[in-house]
This record gives C-alpha cells, structure tokens and sequence, in this order.
C-alpha cells in the first residue's frame, strides 16, 4: 500500500512527536510516513527529535514575520502554501503546537488537520488545560479530566472529537503526578488516532 505523508508541527519538547516516530518505526502507524516536522521555535526540542530519526524539519517563527512588518495571517499562508508545495500530506498533526492557527492556514487543509488536547470535548479550551484541571480538582470542582485528539477547524479545540479518553484525578497527586499521567495517555492515544485517520475510519469533520 502507498504510505500517507504526514507532517507534524511542534513547538516543544516533541515527546507526542516521539511517540508518533516510535510507532511508525513499530508498524503502528498504518500506511502512515512522517515525512516532515514544523516548528515555530527554533530551540524545540522535537527538532532534535526528528533529526534523530531522519525526518526533514522547517522552521518559520512568528518573530521573522514580526520584524519584517507582516502579520500572523502571512505567516499563517505562507506556512500552508509551503506544506502544501513541497509534501501535500495526507494528514498534518498538530501534537503540541503553540500558534492559533488562522483560517488561511486551516482553510487550506480541512478535514486533514488533527491536533491533541489535554483535556475532554468541551472542557478547559485552549492553552494551560492541565493547571486549570489540577487547580479545579483541588477546589472539588472535578474528579477527572482528560484527552483528545481532534479535528481541527478555526474556533481553539472545537472541531469534531476522533478519540477521546477521561483520566481520573488522584487525592494526594501533585500536578506534575497528573502531568505525567496525561502525557502518558497522551503517547498512546495519538498514534491510534493517527492510523485510525489514516484508515479512513475516522469520523470526517
Ligand atoms: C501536550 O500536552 C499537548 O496535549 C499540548 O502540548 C503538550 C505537548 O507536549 N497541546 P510535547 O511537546 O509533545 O511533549
């Protein structure tokens, strides 16, 4: 079977980049070939992480755009005509990317576009999920919080849910101790999102 590109933009670490590179080096991916990881940081350490494993990066930060007087929506179009020009992936994984993307980004992508959040549809949108479940967890506000991976369209973790999984919350658990337990959910469920998509057996946006 031809392998489906997929690109991945990061902005950190990279460790749901690691995991998506570790499956596809298992066979878990399904047809599924990371063929080039984005970042809007040019210290990220996914970058690393990719060359480790062969796969070609690019960098475009918002600074360059910045001190060159054009704005978020040139950014946001020039990064799509240039993922678009040089890989037409099948799929583009947002896993821990920090830039809310404009509809002259996902515009040119739609229904190919998937991202991970740490937390439930409908639950703690947009950035610093995990502080605000711990912090509402510690008021006995919630019992549980959790992740998804999702379709992305321009309103900030709205799009249609792929996978989702709840994750308790622990008495006694500091927020690193939830931290870690959402990042390990995190690394399972969005190689299975990934080759679900690419299957074709995903729901579509
Ligand atoms: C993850 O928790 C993801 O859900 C969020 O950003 C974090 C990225 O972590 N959007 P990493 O860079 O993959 O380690």
């Amino acid at each position: 079977m031809a392998s489906k590109k997929i690109v991945v933009l990061i902005s950190g670490s990279g460790s749901n980049l690691q995991a998506l590179i570790d499956a596809e080096q298992k066979g878990e991916l399904g047809c599924g070939k990371i063929t080039l990881v984005v970042s809007n940081k040019k210290n990220a350490y996914g970058l690393t992480r990719a060359s480790n494993a062969s796969i070609p990066t690019f960098v475009q930060t918002l600074k360059q755009y910045k001190d060159a007087g054009k704005t978020r929506e040139d950014f946001d179009r020039d990064l799509a005509q240039h993922i678009e020009r040089t890989e037409a992936p099948d799929l583009i994984v947002l896993a821990g990317w920090m830039h809310i993307l404009s509809p002259a980004f996902i515009d040119m992508f739609r229904g190919r576009i998937i991202n991970l959040h740490p937390a439930l549809p409908g639950e703690l949108d947009g950035a610093h999920a995990i502080d605000r479940a711990y912090e509402e967890f510690k008021e006995g506000k919630r019992l549980s919080t959790g992740v998804m991976v999702h379709y992305v369209i321009p309103e900030v973790d709205k799009g249609k849910p792929i996978m989702t999984q709840v994750i308790p919350c622990v008495e006694g658990d500091t927020l690193e101790d939830l931290e870690n337990r959402i990042h390990a959910v995190e690394h399972q469920i969005l190689p299975r999102a990934v080759r679900q998509v690419l299957a074709g057996s995903g729901q579509t946006q």
